[in-house]
């Protein structure tokens, strides 16, 4: 295989793309009813542009019960009514496009919602009718057709005939990798081909720029689904070794899909983009993934979870940039979106320790002035390296998780479906605050998720004018990324103090971040660009504390 491929004719804006999550429910409240909105993505357009991002992904904005927040679409084809109209998204992508901004959407291609008509026609027609041919039917006397789990809890088949309500439907099962009311597609079915094609379509004619495709290591089953050796317990104690691996992820067919998506993106353009949700582990299978006539980004779950640890940091970097150079693609970068614990929580744990979990009232509690100091380095770093970048809305402000919710108002279908054990993710999602009105921080007296008690001072209002803001640094850490030509350029590492301070060079400027308990000392690396931490510099030695990290040159 030759070492880089090169992609010349592509406008190229994705491979060092900086792309700012929106989640739609938890952005901005336009209304004041407690539940944000397209509207509200549109007042915020130029605060978002004030952060010098590329392009703006928007979490699923469809109609949908709302079993998943969003992730159980029953339109592919409209707004959810409690968002906005057509209209308002078609005036959000043009306001993001006046301002130099791309919109991808995100494309929830493996399961639909219980509620969208194609489930709804195949649970009236009979087995062995072609309305359930689109969905995975299976019948089985007793027991559900195999052992596997779903990613929420509990078997991933549920009974049909409660559902239909026709007897005749005693034993026949259908499958949800996710919640009972997120059926699986089955992709073996031309007629689901069709319809992604024709949604594919929908939104580019509306000016999209590209999708993020959800969980796209799922859509294609192992041939007879066969058991799954890991059992039927995705939350059993050793969950992290469960969850995403096994008979349903990551099978070879699914890169057929992607190809064919991708010719239909070409007839739009080659800047369209496809972005994988694929949470899979080896470095070269993923890379598959970005292959050239398949997909252009995908999020490296793997450095996201490497932790604190610098030797696994740098391995993880290594081995993920060795993989999709061989591709010709760049790494994507990410450390929080609304599915996992928000970074700066997260590194306020010992590292190795899991939050996969999610974190309740009961649970041990992150250290969050540490948790702050490592997340903000890791940031600065992770920022600093060739490639592209996204950032989980919210993070601009150092918003932690929230840690307290009460459990009656956690709406993530992992806490119902695992019988109350297993908290979820409902921490990273309540709504951002925007005002410092602790009464009302821009989503009205009752948001979606509850807000905690000092909500208001992370608000966008206070940080707005302060140098020393979170909102600040990041707006100058992306500024300056941009001018230095970082997601475009390489990467060498150069000798730390120690094992544990990481220094790398990409292009003129060099990277530093000190995961050791010690103060570090650099000679002859520049002077300080940015800074998370005190780091100093005299006489030619920059100093740098711990959990501290800096760009020099
Ligand atoms: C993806 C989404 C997650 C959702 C799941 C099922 O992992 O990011 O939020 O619950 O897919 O659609």
């Amino acid at each position: 295989m030759s070492d880089q491929v090169t992609r010349s004719d592509w406008d190229q804006w994705w491979r060092h793309a900086v792309i700012y999550q929106v989640y739609p429910r938890s952005f901005n409240d336009a209304n004041g009813d407690g539940v944000g909105d397209i509207r509200g993505i549109i007042e915020r357009l130029d605060y978002l542009k004030s952060l010098s991002i590329d392009a703006i992904w928007i979490s699923p904005h469809y109609p949908s019960p709302q079993a998943d927040t969003g992730y159980d679409v029953a339109d592919y084809h409209d707004v959810n009514p409690e968002y906005g109209t057509l209209e308002d998204f078609d005036e959000l992508v043009a306001g993001a496009h006046e301002r130099g901004m791309r919109v991808l959407i995100d494309l929830v291609p493996n399961h639909s919602s219980d509620q969208h008509e194609w489930f709804q026609a195949a649970l009236a027609a009979g087995h062995g009718s072609p309305e359930r041919d689109r969905y995975m039917f299976r019948y089985s006397e007793g027991e559900p057709p195999n052992n596997w789990g779903a990613a929420f809890g509990g078997s991933a088949w549920s009974p049909v005939e409660p559902l239909s309500g026709k007897a005749e439907d005693r034993d026949w099962w259908y499958l949800h990798m996710f919640a009972p009311e997120q059926p699986d597609f089955n992709w073996e079915n031309p007629e689901v081909h069709e319809f992604f094609r024709g949604y594919l379509r929908f939104w580019l004619d509306r000016g999209v720029d590209g999708f993020r495709v959800d969980v796209a290591h799922g859509l294609v089953k192992a041939e007879g689904l066969p058991d799954d050796n890991r059992g039927p317990d995705k939350w059993a104690a050793d969950a992290d070794a469960q969850i995403d691996h096994g008979p349903a992820w990551d099978q070879d067919g699914v890169h057929e899909i992607y190809r064919e998506w991708r010719e239909v993106l070409n007839e739009y353009g080659r800047d369209r983009i496809l972005v994988a949700e694929a949470w899979v582990y080896d470095p070269s299978r993923l890379a598959d993934y970005v292959r050239e006539e398949e997909m252009s980004q995908a999020f490296n779950f793997e450095y996201l979870e490497a932790g604190w640890l610098p030797g696994r940091v740098r391995e993880v970097i290594d081995s993920t940039m060795g993989a999709n150079a061989r591709v010709g693609a760049p790494v994507t970068w990410v450390l929080s979106n609304h599915d996992v614990v928000r970074h700066p929580s997260r590194f306020g744990f010992e590292p190795g320790y899991s939050t996969k979990s999610g974190i309740g009232f009961d649970d041990p509690q992150p250290d969050l002035e540490l948790g702050m100091q490592r997340g903000k380095a890791m940031t600065l770093f992770t920022f600093g390296l060739p490639g592209s970048a996204y950032l989980y809305q919210g993070e601009e402000l150092g918003l932690p998780e929230v840690t307290d919710l009460p459990d009656e108002a956690r709406q993530d279908p992992t806490w119902l479906r695992t019988n109350h054990t297993v908290r979820g993710r409902d921490g990273a999602r309540v709504p951002l605050p925007w005002r410092n009105d602790p009464k009302d921080t821009g989503f009205g007296q009752n948001p979606w998720l509850p807000q905690p008690q000092d909500w208001a001072s992370y608000s966008a209002e206070v940080q707005e004018n302060d140098p020393d803001s979170f909102l600040a640094f990041y707006r100058d850490m992306i500024r300056l990324r941009g001018s230095l030509g970082l997601g475009s350029g390489s990467l060498e590492w150069l000798e730390g103090a120690s094992d544990e301070v990481l220094v790398a060079r990409n292009g003129q400027t060099v990277l530093v971040i000190n995961m050791s308990g010690e103060v570090a000392e650099l000679a002859g690396v520049g002077s300080v660009l940015i800074a998370a931490g005190e780091v100093t510099e005299s006489g030619g030695v920059v100093t740098v504390p711990a959990n501290a990290a800096a760009w020099l040159g």
